[in-house]
């Protein structure tokens, strides 16, 4: 089949790479000439495991190709994909500009029977103002249907879960539309026998935004189960493990630490919330959720201040930069709050992320970089965990207390056994958990 994709960021160039891996002919546009230059020469404007790979495999088999030109979409696909930006006012409203814009352009090309099939996160009714503004602007005989077909990509994972997806979803009132998009995905949907869920187009629209947002209540639920372990002696981590063998809860997304960060669930939090309360109906349980969220950064903060007292001129080690690990996406990242905040209070910050560093240095002018883990923690009076990269399980714990001044961890991941930690002869703060102290001597 062929297909179109307008928008080449994290969503969309993951769906063109795997589109043409699936055989389909793929078109990626993208207004930016500079980001298509990057693509057509196979290079990634993003870390993601696996799709420079994919996307080398596509352009040389002559199955994908890129271009600036946004009508040559319409004429082009038989699906067009909106992949485009959908970001965040100061309101918290989601930014529709972008796809109103090309919902224009789109419909004066259209050519034949097209599908229009949004894929960035919108909220719902933007469905419906998409086939206004095509109708609107396309020539009278043009036949076209719209529909949403959210993604449920996870950064670092993207192409795994493109290509091996929990559900396909499609929300459209179109028969025509629906066994267009069933036929596009067959090859997933035959390979892996994934649910295909066929619904309207408001309900698919809400799907996304549900998802998401409940996702974030699970990761800010457990982490205010960790405030509540932290003053009873508790262990969030045995908290979680217990809540999730109930099948009905389930142990994804009950990780306690500094919060969720990232493109998408900040976002999607913040845009749902607007619309609920745009609707009349309100979603006060959104608003605590980011008001958890954004408390745990404050309260890493105040653990690092336990560890050394005054932060004003003690160095700081700080491992991990990007909002999750496998991405160099700073997009909402707590660790690079955290450390201008450290920054401003008078500390020495010394980072290392194995892949986030060059994104990082113009977001923080004040804190240096170290090439290596251990090297960033030389001579630190603390060192604080931001992100959960497998890199830092392997570490060397005796060299690690060696380089420090002081033996002190404050880890907002969890990633550490605080028992062993202590044996190592580390003070090991975590989150929700009680911190962990060598034994005191004779
Ligand atoms: C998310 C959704 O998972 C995905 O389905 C959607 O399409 C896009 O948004 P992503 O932003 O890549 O994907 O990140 P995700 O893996 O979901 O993690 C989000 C944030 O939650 C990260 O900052 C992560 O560190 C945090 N998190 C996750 C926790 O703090 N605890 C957990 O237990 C799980």
């Amino acid at each position: 089949m062929r297909v179109s994709i307008v928008g080449t960021g994290h969503v969309g160039l993951v769906t063109a790479a795997s589109l043409a891996h699936l055989g389909h002919e793929v078109l990626g546009v993208d207004d930016d000439a500079e980001k298509v230059a990057t693509i057509a020469r196979g290079e990634t404007p993003f870390h993601e495991p696996g799709l420079q790979e994919l996307l080398r495999e596509g352009l040389d088999a002559g199955r994908l190709r890129v271009s600036p030109d946004v009508p040559e979409a319409a004429r082009f696909g038989e699906v067009v994909f909106i992949c485009v930006g959908t970001p965040t006012k100061p309101t918290g409203e989601a930014n529709l500009v972008q796809v109103e814009r090309v919902s224009t352009v789109i419909a004066r090309a259209l050519e034949g029977y097209t599908v229009i099939a949004e894929k960035s996160t919108v909220p719902v009714e933007t469905g419906v103002w998409v086939r206004r503004t095509i109708e609107l602007t396309a020539a009278p005989d043009a036949e076209f249907d719209v529909a949403s077909n959210p993604e449920f990509l996870r950064e670092g994972r993207a192409v795994h879960d493109t290509l091996n997806p929990d559900r396909i979803v499609v929300g459209t009132s179109s028969a025509r539309a629906m066994e267009r998009l069933r036929e596009l995905y067959a090859p997933i949907l035959d390979r892996t026998g994934c649910p295909f869920v066929v619904t309207d187009l408001a309900t698919a629209e809400l799907i996304k935004h549900a998802s998401n947002a409940f996702l974030a209540t699970k990761v800010s639920f457990i982490n205010a189960i960790a405030d509540i372990c932290e003053r009873t002696g508790a262990d969030v981590h045995e908290v979680a493990r217990a809540m999730g063998l109930d099948p009905r809860i389930g142990p994804a997304f009950l990780g306690a630490g500094i919060g969720y960060g990232g493109a998408c669930l900040p976002k999607d939090v913040a845009a749902f919330r607007h619309k609920a309360d745009e609707l009349g109906v309100g979603f006060p349980l959104l608003e605590e959720v980011e008001r958890v969220n954004m408390a745990r950064r404050e309260r890493f903060i105040e653990k690092i201040r336990s560890a050394v007292w005054n932060l004003e001129g003690k160095r700081i080690a700080m491992w991990g930069l990007a909002f999750k690990p496998d991405t160099d996406d700073l997009r909402n990242a707590p660790a690079i709050e955290i450390a201008r905040r450290l920054s401003e209070e008078g500390a020495d910050v010394v980072a290392y992320d194995p892949v986030a560093m060059p994104a990082s240095k113009p977001l923080l002018f004040a804190a240096t970089f170290a090439p290596t883990a251990l090297e960033a923690a030389q001579g630190a009076d603390c060192l604080a965990i931001c992100t959960e990269w497998e890199e830092f399980r392997g570490v060397d714990l005796e060299r690690l207390r060696d380089a420090m001044a002081r033996p002190a961890i404050v880890d907002g991941r969890n990633m550490f056994d605080p028992p062993a930690m202590a044996d190592a002869g580390f003070t090991y703060a975590s989150m929700g958990r009680p911190t962990a102290a060598p034994a005191p001597g004779p």
